[in-house]
């Protein structure tokens, strides 16, 4: 399935679920189709911590809660910028998770202007993000913003 498929399938699911459940749906849905998509988690912001809400993977992560400005999610909370991290080694802010893990995305979910929570990904495989996963998963953070807040 390719990014623009994606993209209308994810939308009915917003449009169809309408409760808080779609926001697992999504992630499972993005798990399911892109293979290179190894961890998903949505964080959402309360007051200045990151709180993990539904994610998708083999593992748990023990970083359920992420102070704001901390570590390659922070980060992007605090800036409301995508980070494209290609190789997490290379990246000093980076906490890690998995040893499998090899690159990331965090794409901020921003509503009225205010970061209210975002789209964490993790690969297992190196360089795994292009610009077509950061145009594909700004868009479905913009789907999100006006339901999760
Ligand atoms: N690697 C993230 C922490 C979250 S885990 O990837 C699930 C970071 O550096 O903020």
């Amino acid at each position: 399935m390719k990014y623009a498929q994606a993209e209308q399938k994810l939308a009915r699911i917003i449009e169809e679920s309408g409760t808080s459940s779609h926001l697992q749906q999504i992630v499972d849905f993005l798990y399911e189709t892109f293979d290179t998509y190894s961890w998903i988690g949505i964080y959402l912001v309360k007051g200045k911590t990151l709180v993990l809400g539904p994610w998708k993977g083999t593992q748990a992560t023990e970083h359920t809660r992420i102070p704001v400005g901390t570590g390659i999610c922070g980060s992007a909370a605090k800036s409301g910028k995508t980070e494209l991290i290609p190789d997490v080694n290379k990246d000093t802010r980076y906490l890690s998770c998995f040893v499998s893990t090899k690159s990331e995305i965090v794409v901020p979910i921003r509503f009225r202007g205010k970061v209210v929570g975002e789209i964490d990904i993790d690969s297992d495989v190196p360089h795994a993000f292009t610009t077509k996963d950061v145009v594909f998963l700004e868009k479905v953070a913009d789907m999100l913003a006006m339901h999760i807040c």
